[in-house]
């Protein structure tokens, strides 16, 4: 039963598509188990560059299985859209849905876009939050009906007006529009759950690919400023419809420095002219609203309370390479909590914004590290700051990213 859960162990865009697609060498199975297009993952191969924003990071290999499961919330337009531009790349990836995924439908972008105006919490507008809210009332549509046209039809007829909010369109046009996104998609749409329990007998390799990261989990995160789903370990049995013991490892996945979109607290961000040179070098723009993200030195709080959360076997951790620019590195090392310094995440929002920063500076590396596929050759500046990480957190690195390729991975542990 080997499989190996891919988590974001900061605030998103850790990098978790090219550690996936690199692990989905060996993997039978890659599956997304909650979020929907608000994700968006990078993956480079062989020269070319994909985005991908709902579709695993299995989808570039030809022998995996892609699974996207109960707990995701699904644009069926972007869904198509997807699939078409790996179609047209000559790609025709095995994908399956589960029945019990939500649908994303536009009133839900509409309703994102209005509680935005007042809320403030900088969504991606992709309607995300509005449809787990939906879910959460027991008025979502789910996968299963939507593409069942006289089930969907019915689902418009008795719910339409208590969900719609401001959205202008009509149930009629809505239903024209999505039929032949139906037709596509129909025969992809099954019972999930029962497809990896076949899996698991037959001792086949799993991969869990986490979206966003587990400080933007709704149980875990910083909470408002939050995604609506859990991109923590905790959210893969329930929305991958697996039980818990089969996640057999949790693989954190923890960019060299932090970054964050939207807004919200963030006890580690850097000063702007730093956090420009690091933006510009590792092109830190969201890949589903090109917004610039915010950048932070490396936070060990709370990578340590992510630890707790998921209990990492070990960290993967990524863009390292964009490090080697800066005389020195600083890792954030506690909180300074109006003169008592603190170890932990403070869950209120209102004491979360009033800690600040305690470093630990280190010694920086100059040396371009990007061709390197081996620890020993690291310049020893460079195993400090990673050694530093596994000493504070108590977590060994297992992996290293120097560069967006897939050959650019200096790998230490065989993770299956
Ligand atoms: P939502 O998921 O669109 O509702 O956005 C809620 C919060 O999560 C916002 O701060 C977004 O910027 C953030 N977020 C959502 N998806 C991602 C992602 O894939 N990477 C980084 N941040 C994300």
């Amino acid at each position: 039963m080997p499989s190996i859960a891919i988590i974001g162990a900061q605030w998103g865009d850790e990098g978790k598509g090219k550690i996936t697609d690199f692990l989905s060498d060996t993997a039978d199975y890659v599956v997304r188990f909650q979020g929907g297009d608000n994700a968006g993952h990078t993956i480079h191969s062989k020269g070319e560059k994909y985005s991908l924003h709902l579709l695993p990071s299995g989808v570039l290999r030809d022998t995996t299985i892609n699974i996207l499961g109960n707990g995701m919330v699904i644009n069926p337009e972007s869904l198509v859209e997807e699939i078409n531009v790996l179609k047209n790349l000559g790609k025709n990836p095995t994908i399956y849905i589960s029945n019990r995924a939500h649908v994303i439908m536009p009133y839900h972008k509409t309703r994102d876009q209005n509680a935005e105006d007042t809320q403030n919490i900088g969504t991606t507008l992709k309607g995300i939050g509005p449809a787990y809210q939906d879910k959460a009332a027991r008025v979502g549509l789910r996968m299963g009906t939507f593409v069942t046209p006289a089930l969907f039809k019915a689902y418009l007829a008795t719910h339409f007006e208590g969900v719609k909010g401001n959205y202008e369109g009509t149930p009629e046009a809505l239903f024209q529009t999505y039929l032949p996104i139906i037709e596509t998609l129909k025969d992809l749409v099954t019972d999930t759950s029962v497809i990896l329990a076949g899996a698991f007998e037959k001792n086949k390799r799993v991969v869990f690919e986490g979206a966003q990261g587990t400080m933007l989990d709704i149980e875990q995160g910083t909470y408002p400023y939050v995604t609506s789903s859990s991109p923590s370990a905790a959210g893969i049995p329930a929305g991958a419809g697996v039980a818990p013991k089969h996640i057999e490892k949790v693989l954190g996945i923890v960019k060299a420095y932090n970054s964050r979109v939207g807004e919200g607290p963030f006890v580690s961000e850097m000063e702007e002219a730093k956090a420009d040179v690091i933006r510009k070098i590792a092109n830190e723009y969201g890949t589903t609203t090109g917004r610039p993200r915010r950048i932070g030195y490396l936070d060990l709080v709370a990578l340590k309370h992510a630890h707790r959360v998921n209990h990492f076997d070990a960290f993967a951790i990524t863009l390292f390479d964009v490090l080697s620019s800066f005389d020195e590195l600083k890792l954030v090392t506690g909180y300074n909590l109006n003169g008592t310094v603190i170890d932990y995440v403070p869950a209120e929002l209102e004491t979360l914004s009033q800690c600040e920063p305690v470093y630990q500076t280190l010694p920086g590396f100059k040396e371009d590290i990007s061709h390197l596929t081996d620890w020993n050759a690291l310049p020893e500046t460079a195993k400090d700051y990673l050694k530093t990480i596994e000493h504070i957190t108590g977590v060994p690195v297992g992996m290293i990213s120097v560069g967006p390729d897939r050959r650019q991975t200096i790998s230490m542990t065989n993770i299956f």
